[in-house]
């Protein structure tokens, strides 16, 4: 099974400070590291540890970040012929502070140069992909325009609706698996989400407007599946807290190669709280990750 990932692909500029700096103050951080990151890439890349074919719709600069980037994907073995470099790379400067927790501030770069002509130039990665994965790290037209193009396929379309934006109810309607945070599942159907029944409220009113099924992340609270037929949670993994960046990317990546893999959604749901609890216990975006049966092994033990 192959994954196309259709998304942002940035350098994280990653500073451990104590803690996060606010306005009007200076503070000195403890390390300082480049590690890769963006949403779509650090998905694609967990998709790939996990043992999925992976490919790649997006853009980098024309820079010494851009071919870092591509060598990676190289090693990795992740199809890059569909990634333009033009511009600059788009940048993350993170600051981590020591419970783990992060502020991000987001230079797109080249990622908001990824437009509907790119996805019309690369239709034969669509076709030839059973799943495509996208979050809204892009612009939302393009978004929009690929999940249309996506569906006229017949592909299965996961939008992972971060970080949280406007989406077009046109667009929302054809997406099959829909995994928002709080935050974003609030933003998008104009509810409150304080606790699980609200999310649960919010998660069938999305499912009404058209979307398939919905898997609400919760952090460290875990995480929520909402259907037409059933809703089912799952508590998240008791894990020291390292580092929480990319914590999402990872969950989401895990229950596409799940799925791919023919699980059900439960377990890619279990699956997926490990993925997401080692990438919380280790430093970076994209950890190196074990292997697949690594996680198989405690996802049966349950
Ligand atoms: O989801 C985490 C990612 O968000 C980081 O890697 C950073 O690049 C931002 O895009
Ligand atoms: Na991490």
């Amino acid at each position: 099974m192959n994954v196309l990932v259709i998304g942002s692909i940035n350098m994280d500029l990653v500073l451990s400070v104590k803690e996060i700096v606010k306005p009007g103050e200076t503070t000195s951080s403890t390390s300082y590291t480049t590690n890769f990151g963006g949403k779509g890439s650090n998905q694609a890349v967990a998709c790939r540890h996990l043992g999925a074919d992976v490919s790649f719709i997006g853009s980098v600069g024309a820079d010494e970040f851009g071919e870092a980037i591509l060598a990676n994907y190289d090693e990795l073995g992740i199809e890059s012929s569909g990634i333009a470099k033009e511009g600059q790379t788009g940048i993350a400067m993170i600051q981590v502070n020591e419970a783990g927790e992060n502020s991000i501030v987001l230079v797109p770069g080249a990622n908001h140069q990824v437009s509907k002509t790119d996805i019309d130039r690369h239709r034969p990665l669509i076709e030839a992909c059973d799943v495509v994965l996208m979050q809204l790290e892009i612009p939302i037209d393009t978004v929009g325009y690929a999940i249309h193009q996506a569906k006229a396929l017949n592909k299965k379309v996961v939008l992972n609706p971060a970080p949280a934006n406007e989406l077009s109810r046109e667009a929302l309607r054809q997406v099959d698996l829909l995994t928002p945070n709080e935050i974003e599942l609030a933003g998008l159907s104009g509810l409150p989400v304080h606790d699980l029944e609200h999310a649960e409220a919010a998660a069938k009113m999305l499912l009404n407007e058209g979307v398939g099924e919905i898997v609400v992340t919760l952090g460290r609270q875990g995480s929520l599946l909402v259907t037409k037929e059933e809703s089912f949670y799952l508590e998240a993994e008791e894990v020291k807290v390292v580092d929480t960046t990319g914590a999402g990317d990872a969950y989401n990546a895990a229950l596409v190669t799940g799925l791919s893999n023919g699980m059900p959604i439960k377990q890619a749901m279990k699956l997926a709280t490990l993925v997401a609890g080692y990438t919380v216990s280790v430093k970076g975006a994209q950890p190196k990750l074990p292997s697949m049966s690594y996680f198989l092994k405690q996802v049966e033990n349950d």
